[in-house]
């Protein structure tokens, strides 16, 4: 169990203290507990989170070199996650990979990393001066999505790429859907360097032995958990845990002092203080809840024409290892209409938004925020829906296996810092590319900038677009153009 009371909420704590001791404020910001701030939105908000909207002195502690409350709150989260120290970040998981990757590579050093990774991985890489080593994911044709990357891809990258300083993986994916994560560690661990985990849907995961396995339980050196996504802290917070010898905590609060602003809201991280106790001492049955509500959905959903919403039989392939039940993915090829078609259709006749849309699905979030009778209201939509739409369409075309990982000519930032010029795309092979280029399904990218464009993608980008299917990332949102490196100005570096 935990070694601190997690009943304790330090940070908060110290915000009423300020609030009950009836400070004058003479400090910033300037709306002085909301006196100076706009009437309609004061009405709007309400009076409280003005008063605790303070910045740093004493009594509420300094983010940067915490030693009073924050330096406490952050010790409760590393203990309710088991980490070795845990980071509040206000620049969400976003800013936490930024600074993960940071500390663990510098320019020039190979760090081996998913194809399908987010876009802040790849800010990460920009920023160090990293090389990316790429890692493909595993696909499933049928929901046209990425699962993470297996065991035996990561032991053959390690292999060829001995020299390789960091490895970064995603647990779970956006769709819920983990790897065998602990192989995975134990994997790079055999290297001394370490796993870092882009854990951004998985702040919940520990809390229940219904979830899959954490970063943190697998024994990752590193980890970053979106707690605005899944737990109920506000938008922009998370957690960077750092969770072993590998990694020096030191160099971590450096580079996240040097990331981050320098006036951090201290009514976010009140929020992560508190939603980190309610985890800690109500995760269990809160997530359980939550489970229950959305295999109830899943269970409704898989009776109406047209829908599919994967559970745990798409699991015991290659990179599906564990599955988290919240995520409710609803798959709509056989209703006839695209993931978008249906995400526009839910918003704007039902008023009920999705997290996300592809071409195949739409993604709804489950988190103990949900109720029955939201859950009702989205499967009542669901067949309504599917009455309107069930076999008059035609089911959207095959996922295509994308074409293999092209040569890096440039690095990330090289490949940022250059100058691009737009060409027909037919008439860019061999060229360096400085944009990305996206395939859907599954959302991953064909080019990324820095990358040598091939025969093979340019067929491939006419075949996506002749069956139906989706590609984007160019400026031009045709892609009938690419922006690519101007040789003349390019910088080079030897990629081994
Ligand atoms: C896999 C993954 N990693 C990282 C992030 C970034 O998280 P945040 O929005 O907290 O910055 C996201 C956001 O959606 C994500 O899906």
């Amino acid at each position: 169990m935990f070694r601190l009371n997690q009943n304790e909420t330090p940070l908060f704590d110290a915000l009423r203290e300020y609030v009950n001791r009836n400070t004058i404020p003479f400090h910033v910001p300037g709306h002085k507990n909301g006196i100076g701030m706009d009437t309609e939105f004061k009405n709007f908000i309400g009076e409280n989170p003005f008063k605790i909207d303070v910045t740093v002195f004493k009594l509420v502690d300094s983010l940067h070199h915490p030693t009073g409350p924050i330096k406490k709150a952050q010790e409760l989260a590393a203990d309710a996650y088991g980490s070795k120290a845990a980071f509040f970040s206000i620049h969400g998981t976003s800013g936490a990979i930024q600074a993960m990757i940071l500390s663990v590579v510098n320019s020039g050093d190979k760090i081996i990393i998913p194809r399908n990774v987010h876009k802040s991985v790849t800010g990460g890489i920009i920023l160090s001066g990293a090389v990316p080593v790429y890692m493909q994911p595993q696909f499933d044709k049928n929901v046209g999505i990425a699962h993470g990357v297996t065991p035996e891809t990561v032991k053959k990258t390690l292999e060829e790429n001995p020299d390789a300083k960091a490895v970064l993986i995603i647990n779970p994916t956006y769709y819920g859907v983990a790897t065998d994560i602990r192989k995975i560690a134990d994997i790079v661990h055999s290297y001394n360097i370490p796993l870092i985990v882009d854990e951004a849907h998985g702040p919940h995961l520990s809390f229940t032995d219904k979830l899959p396995l954490s970063a943190i339980q697998a024994g990752a050196d590193m980890c970053a958990q979106s707690t605005h996504k899944i737990i109920g802290a506000l938008t922009q917070c998370s957690l960077l845990h750092v969770n072993s010898d590998r990694v020096d905590v030191n160099r971590v609060q450096q580079v996240l002092n040097m990331m981050q602003t320098t006036s951090p809201s201290y009514i976010l991280m009140a929020s992560l203080d508190c939603a980190r106790r309610q985890i800690a001492l109500h995760g269990n049955d809160l997530l359980n809840k939550t489970i229950e509500l959305a295999n109830y959905a899943r269970k409704e959903i898989n009776n109406i024409p047209g829908l599919y919403c994967f559970g745990k039989e798409i699991l015991n392939k290659p990179g599906a290892y564990a599955f988290d039940p919240t995520k409710i993915t609803v798959t709509c090829r056989d209703l006839g209409i695209t993931g978008y078609d249906l995400d526009m259709i839910l918003s704007n006749e039902y008023h009920i938004q999705v997290e996300l849309s592809d071409l195949y699905n739409v993604l709804a979030v489950g988190s103990f925020g949900d109720t029955k009778e939201n859950i009702d209201a989205l499967i009542n939509a669901l067949r309504e829906i599917s009455d309107k739409y069930y076999g008059k369409g035609n089911k959207k075309s095959d996922f295509i296996d994308i074409p293999e990982i092209p040569e890096q000519i440039q690095i990330p930032r090289e490949a940022f810092n250059s100058i691009n010029t737009p060409v027909p795309l037919i008439e860019s092979v061999g060229m360096i590319s400085g944009e990305f280029l996206m395939a859907y399904p599954p959302g991953i990218p064909v080019l990324c900038p820095g990358e040598k464009i091939t025969q093979e993608i340019v067929d491939y980008v006419q075949k996506l677009k002749d069956t139906g299917l989706y590609v984007q990332g160019t400026e031009d949102p045709e892609v009938e153009f690419i922006k690519v490196v101007k040789q003349e100005d390019a910088v080079f570096i030897n990629v081994e």
